[in-house]
Formats: C-alpha cells, structure tokens, sequence
C-alpha cells in the first residue's frame, strides 16, 4: 500500500484522497452537507484495516485466550499476543511483557494510581500533575488523595497554554511521589516537552506517568527515549477500536505492583487460603479481554505506520496553520490554546456567541466540531471559559473541510449579527 510519496525536496505527501477512500464513514452527507469530521481530539474515524480486522476475528477465530486447547482458541491467542508485541514494538517498548492492555487511557491512570502508588503513598505526600490535564489524569488522583490523605499540587500554565517549567522545577518536592504529565493537550493543542519534564523528575528520583491519549495519533512515540516510566492511551484517538487501549510501564515497576483487579487469568493459583498471581502482564488484566479490541489496535498501528507518522504530522501541521489563519480572519474569533509547540487541535471562542450554539450551527451545515469543556474543567477556568469551540484534525481532512468550517463560522455571524 503506497499512501504517502517523497517529493523532489524529500518532504513526504499524503494521498490524502487514497486515505480517505479506507475510511468507509467519512463519504456520507450530514443535513444535507457533505461531512466535514473535525472532532478527531474525541475520536477518530475507522479505516477498512480496522474493520476487516474485528470483522476477520469474529468470522474466524472467535474464542476465548489463554484457556483453550482448541484450534480456535490457540490461534484467537496467537493473534493477542501478536497485537501486544506491535505495540510494544510501535511504542518502543524493551519487552512486550511491558504492554497491558486497558480499557482506555482512563483505565491505565488508574490501574497507576491504585496498583503502583496506594501502597507507596502516605499522608502528606505529593501527586504532581499539571493545569491542562485531562479529567482522567485528574480525578483518579484526586481520589487517591483523599483515600491517603495525599495532597494534589499543579504545575502552571501561561496564557498561550505553555507549562511554566521555573514553577514545575520549584514544585517538585521531597514528598513528590509522582508526576502525571499529559504529552498532548486535547483541550489547548500543546505538547508538552515532556522527555524534559521526565529528566527534570527523575534527577529527584521521582517516576512519571505520561498521559498520551492524544499524542499517540500524531507523533511518533518512543517511551524508551522519553525514559517515562508510565505511558498511557487508548486506541479510539488512533483510528483503533473503542473500549482497548494499553498501558506501558518499566518491567521493574510492574513487577513490583499488585493485581488491580481480581479474577479469572490473573492468577498462577488459587485456594481458599492463598492465591498466588500472575507475572505482568497477566496479572493486571483479569477476566476476558477485549481481544477482538486488541487485534483491531494493532491494525489501526500498522495503518498508521505504513502511511509513516512523519508524513502524518505535516499533513496535520499544514491543516493547522491554515485552518488557524482562516478562523482568526472571521471577526470575533479568539483562539484559546497558542503555545510554541501544538498538535492538531484549534480551540476557539467567538465574541458573545456561545459554543454550543456555535456548534449547533456548524453542525446544521454538516461540520462536525467538539464545543464544551473537553473533560478539562480546570483549564477552561484557566482562560476564564466555561466552554471553547475545538476543531481537531487527523490524516484524513483536507483544506476543503477547513473551508466548509469557515464558511460555517459566517453562517453563525449572520444567524447572531
Ligand atoms: C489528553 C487526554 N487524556 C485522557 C483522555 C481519556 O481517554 P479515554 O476516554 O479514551 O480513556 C482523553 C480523551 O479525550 C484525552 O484527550
């Protein structure tokens, strides 16, 4: 499959219409219109790879893993281990041994919060996160904090959505016993330098988790380099299955954890006495996984793999810079989220109109856009909103939808003139 091509001066295009054609649910009008899909940041659409994939899993080897001696069931765990070993290898990861699949990025954080720190955190401790976290790389801290009677300390933001790193360097204290650090703000478009951040907490000897739902689709990770000793995501943000996503964690660190849920395939044995668990992987992921999930990440990581996610961060970087000039020509737009460093996400507010109505109105006109708080209350507070208009691309969209979200945004100053 050939869906990315050198030019002349060694940059890499898309065949952005090549790529369109694998994305069955992108050709279908909305209200009439055809569909401009600009809400990528809350997930993304499926390609064929994807879908063949689950579909392939269902009409062949639906079984359970690890327990059956039948065909089905060998080549139905065959086909999960495999998808642990892309993604270690997509991550660079040392040993597959590292990877356990998740629910979601969601889950991840807080099989970290429960599995790794309850046991090391005391009263009086520090859970450093930062002021454009997810709710996800908030919450399940926050109820750490109170279960031990931790304290939850934030890393500031400046006005153009940048981590102040002065005051994250003053914040790391002697009580830290972890930093939680989203890599790509979903909310603000940032990235954070997080392979800094990470160096920073390790000279006091503090681990890290690196939030990286929304880094996954646009940058290529490498968690070895980074050194992070956690590294979360889901693979809905990367044109993978809902329900799955992965944790990756140091060896060292997930041998010294304990289960974070009991049950079935977690266990090496059981009596009523004593039940002995599980190495890692396994040992954090009881019950029947989402195994049909897990095949169709590991097709979405191919997908993009094969398409190069150098490719894929220009192709994006050029809709971003277009898309931010077209939207700061419509009168009253201010842009919420300018760091030195961002990812495809274009947050915005228009002068006395609210985001909701403006999404409504988008929307009517076929263009699919995300208006609230993303689940990132506290940076909404930040900026003094409590809601923004974000348009999020991915490798799919074209100057054309950039165009088509423009022309709604005139729509919204006649409907309010
Ligand atoms: C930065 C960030 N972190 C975490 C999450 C949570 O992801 P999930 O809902 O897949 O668990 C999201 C989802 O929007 C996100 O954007």
């Amino acid at each position: 499959m050939t869906i990315s091509t050198a030019t002349a001066a060694g940059a890499t295009t898309l065949d952005v219409e090549k790529i369109r054609s694998d994305f069955p649910a992108l050709h279908q009008e909305s209200h009439g219109h055809p569909l401009a899909y600009l809400d990528n940041a809350a997930t993304t659409q499926k390609p064929r790879a994807v879908i063949d994939a689950v579909r392939s899993f269902y009409e062949r080897d639906c079984s359970n893993v690890h327990r059956g001696v039948h065909l089905l069931s060998q080549r139905a765990t065959v086909a999960y281990e495999q998808a642990r070993t892309t993604i270690k290898t997509h991550l660079g990861a040392a040993d597959s041994r590292e990877i356990v699949f998740t629910r979601s990025t969601t889950e991840g954080i807080n099989l970290v919060a429960w599995s790794f720190l309850c046991p090391r955190l005391e009263a009086g401790d520090e859970i450093l996160i930062s002021h454009m976290e997810h709710h996800s790389n908030i919450v399940p801290w926050q109820l750490l904090c109170e279960e031990k009677g931790a304290n939850l300390k934030v890393i500031p933001i400046d006005d153009d959505g940048d981590i102040v790193l002065d005051e994250y360097e003053k914040l790391l204290s002697e009580r830290t016993r972890i930093v939680g650090i989203v890599h790509v703000s979903n909310a603000l478009g940032t990235i954070n330098p997080v392979r800094e951040i990470i160096k920073i907490a390790h000279h006091r000897g503090v681990p890290v988790l690196v939030d990286g739902a929304q880094a996954l689709p646009h940058l290529s990770v490498d968690v070895r380099d980074l050194d992070c000793d956690f590294f979360v995501c889901s693979a809905h943000k990367a044109y993978g299955p809902t329900g799955i996503g992965a944790l990756y964690g140091k060896r060292e660190h997930l041998l010294d954890m304990v289960p974070y849920q009991g049950g079935g395939d977690m266990i090496l044995s059981v009596s009523f006495d004593r039940t002995t668990y599980a190495e890692p992987p396994h040992r954090f992921e009881a019950g029947t996984p989402n195994i049909e999930g897990a095949i169709g990440f590991a097709a979405a990581l191919m997908y993009l793999e094969d398409i190069g996610l150098d490719a894929v961060a220009a192709h994006e970087a050029e809709l971003l810079a277009a898309a931010t000039e077209a939207v700061l020509e419509v009168p009253g737009v201010r842009l919420v989220g300018t760091a030195r460093d961002k990812a495809s996400v274009l947050s915005f507010v228009v002068d006395g109109i609210h985001p909701h109505d403006i999404g409504t109105i988008l929307d009517s006109e076929g263009v699919a856009v995300r208006a609230g708080h993303h689940c990132a209350q506290p940076v909404m507070a930040r900026y003094g909103l409590s809601a923004t208009v974000r348009a999020s691309f991915a490798l799919y969209n074209t100057e054309r939808e950039i165009d088509a979200l423009v022309t709604g945004l005139k729509k919204v100053q006649e409907v309010f003139g």
